[in-house]
């Protein structure tokens, strides 16, 4: 492929995962309010009502797909970068580049492994419950009854420990994903940039905590 064939290419790399990546982040906000409903105090009763609704909406349905495929389209076009960047590095090359934004996305590419590592897990501990490849667990009767799933999953240390590591990397991946998704769209003017990462990083805080009081509540207070 010729240089600007390439560039192109690249180019269109960067939109798509931006658009995956800002995709992926609504998700997290619509999947963080159905989950704190789990802390309602009421045995799950809520939860399972929120689960009900969102098993019998046929949009629902349609945006798991959509989810899933946004989930793939970013990792893959991720790897891709990152290929790309290494390859641009020359060879031998020790000292720090200038600019940092190598350093930027060398980081961005090991957290997101920590994170789609965090996900097969997550995925083994619902998702593939529900889809019937794993039997249920704790006091669950129903593929779909997490309630007792969760209370189950987070009784054990390692698990609440795995999952907070695992939010804590996810909400430095989001900080920096949030202002970096403006900055490939060409929103990164000068006088909004400031506030671009003010919001990204209060959203960025506000996912880990809102996630993280979830296994500590089931651990400590449950
Ligand atoms: C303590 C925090 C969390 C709890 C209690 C939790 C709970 C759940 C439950 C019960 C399901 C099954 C829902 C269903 O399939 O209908 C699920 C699915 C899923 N979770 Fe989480 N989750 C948490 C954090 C996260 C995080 C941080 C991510 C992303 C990085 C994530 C990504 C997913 C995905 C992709 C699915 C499958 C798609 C879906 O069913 O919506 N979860 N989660």
């Amino acid at each position: 492929m010729s240089k600007k064939g390439f560039s192109i290419a690249s180019l269109s790399h960067k939109y798509i995962m931006a658009a995956a990546g800002a995709f992926l982040m609504l998700f997290l906000v619509m999947h963080l309010a159905t989950n704190l409903l789990l802390l309602a105090g009421d045995g799950g009763g809520t939860f399972a009502e929120s689960v009900d609704f969102l098993l019998t909406s046929r949009l629902i349905k349609i945006m798991e797909y959509v989810l899933f495929g946004a989930f793939i389209l970013h990792i893959l076009l991720g790897v891709v970068i990152e290929i790309h960047n290494r390859r641009s590095r020359p060879v031998g090359y020790h000292v720090k580049p200038k600019s940092g934004t190598s350093a930027f996305s060398k980081f961005m590419f090991h957290s997101g492994i920590i994170i789609f590592i965090f996900l097969l897990l997550h995925l083994y501990h619902f998702f593939l419950v529900k889809l019937g490849f794993f039997p249920v667990y704790g006091d669950a009767t129903e593929v779909h009854d997490f309630f007792p799933m969760v209370v189950y999953v987070f009784q054990s240390p390692w698990m609440v420990a795995i999952y907070i590591v695992s939010f804590i990397v996810l909400g430095f991946h989001l900080k920096h994903a949030f202002q970096s998704a403006f900055q490939s769209f060409g929103l990164n003017h000068d006088k909004y940039m400031p506030a671009i990462k003010t919001v990204g990083t209060i959203y960025a805080i506000a996912i880990t905590i809102g996630f993280s009081v979830i296994p500590l509540y089931f651990y400590f207070i449950y």
